[in-house]
């Protein structure tokens, strides 16, 4: 099976009331941790790809690594660009064998975010590729733009419609209080989502698949093991399980986690090294680093998304 794309995982997480993970990769350990998790447990997946993982990897070498994966493991893989801020960089994915781009014009006013979105709908959809798009913005850290809490807007139900009909986008990220990076709630409050505007935007877009942005746990396993071996996250909240696996029952097909990745391999990768120190092979660290990350995603798989067997 070639890369495929995310139109009919959609449509069947959409109506079976479960929702795909959007891992984010960067190198080959996660790229086969995710998909050896995934395997185990026959789901399909999104591998998305940053502006950053393609400067850091390549893009030669990222779409090869999916390929590779959708090899060895038979599964539908769907490939796509996580956030991407303009018309060229979606081109070039589109040109480079994605079949699926975000522009994420979120930041820009409402006609302008309409016109770029629109831009890109375009040229995708001439090359049969899929368009992911924003309205609302997100807190957080994502490729070294900071958006504080103040300057995050929840996405404002009544522009959905129009906002879809006019650019023709194929999936829509929205705001409901989930936030990039892995310091997304206050510690001591308690954690709150927006189900009443997820409620309202899916009721003004039956059947349309929305996506969650912002979306790990920040679990608490690998932040204790991140803590004990060296120090330094010591108060980070993420998202609740349950709130995700809720999202997932109602109209968001698509669930975004990189954060949680980075912990899980940096958890295994310390703990290796704080165990033995006098280890300089990188395939004894990084085995580790994904063993790690092969546990979280098919905990993920199971016990959040609920996409096990849908490959
Ligand atoms: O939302 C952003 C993702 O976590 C990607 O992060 O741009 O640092 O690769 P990155
Ligand atoms: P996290 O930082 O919560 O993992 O979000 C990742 C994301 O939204 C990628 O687009
Ligand atoms: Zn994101």
């Amino acid at each position: 099976m070639p890369i495929v794309s995310t139109t009919e995982m959609f449509r069947k997480a959409y109506d079976g009331g479960y929702a795909i993970g959007a891992f984010n990769v960067n190198n080959m350990e996660i790229v086969q941790g995710i998909t050896e998790a995934a395997a185990e447990v026959n789901s399909p997946l999104i591998l998305q790809v940053s502006a950053g993982a393609r400067k850091y990897a390549k893009h030669a070498y990222l779409m090869k690594l999916v390929e590779a994966a959708e090899i060895d493991t038979g599964l539908p893989i769907a490939l796509h660009l996580d956030h991407g801020a303009d018309f060229e960089i979606c081109k070039s994915c589109i040109d480079g064998g994605f079949t699926s781009v975000m522009i994420d014009a979120s930041s820009k006013s409402f006609e302008d975010n309409i016109a770029l979105t629109k831009q890109v709908v375009e040229y995708a959809h001439d090359h049969g590729v899929v368009v992911e798009a924003e309205l609302g913005t997100l807190a957080g850290v994502e490729d070294e733009v900071k958006v504080s809490a103040e300057d995050s807007s929840y996405t404002r139900p009544e522009d959905v419609e129009e906002f879809v009909s006019r650019t023709g986008c194929d999936s829509l990220a929205i705001a409901i209080g989930t936030s990039h990076g892995a310091y997304k709630f206050k510690p001591g409050t308690k954690p709150q989502l927006r189900f009443d505007i997820l409620e309202e935007v899916s009721r003004r877009l039956p059947g349309f698949p929305i996506v969650l942005h912002g979306a790990s746990s920040v679990i608490p396993k690998y932040v204790n093991i991140i803590n004990a071996n060296g120090g330094a996250l010591v108060d980070a909240i993420g998202v609740p399980e349950d709130m995700l696996r809720k999202a997932a029952t109602m109209a968001v097909c698509k669930i975004n986690i990189d954060s949680d990745l980075r912990l899980a391999m940096t958890a295994g990768i310390r703990e290796h090294f704080c165990e033995h120190p006098e280890h300089f092979d990188p395939r004894q660290y990084l085995t580790v680093g994904r063993d790690y990350i092969r546990e979280l995603v098919k905990d993920k798989i199971v016990n959040v998304l609920g996409s096990d067997g849908k490959a």
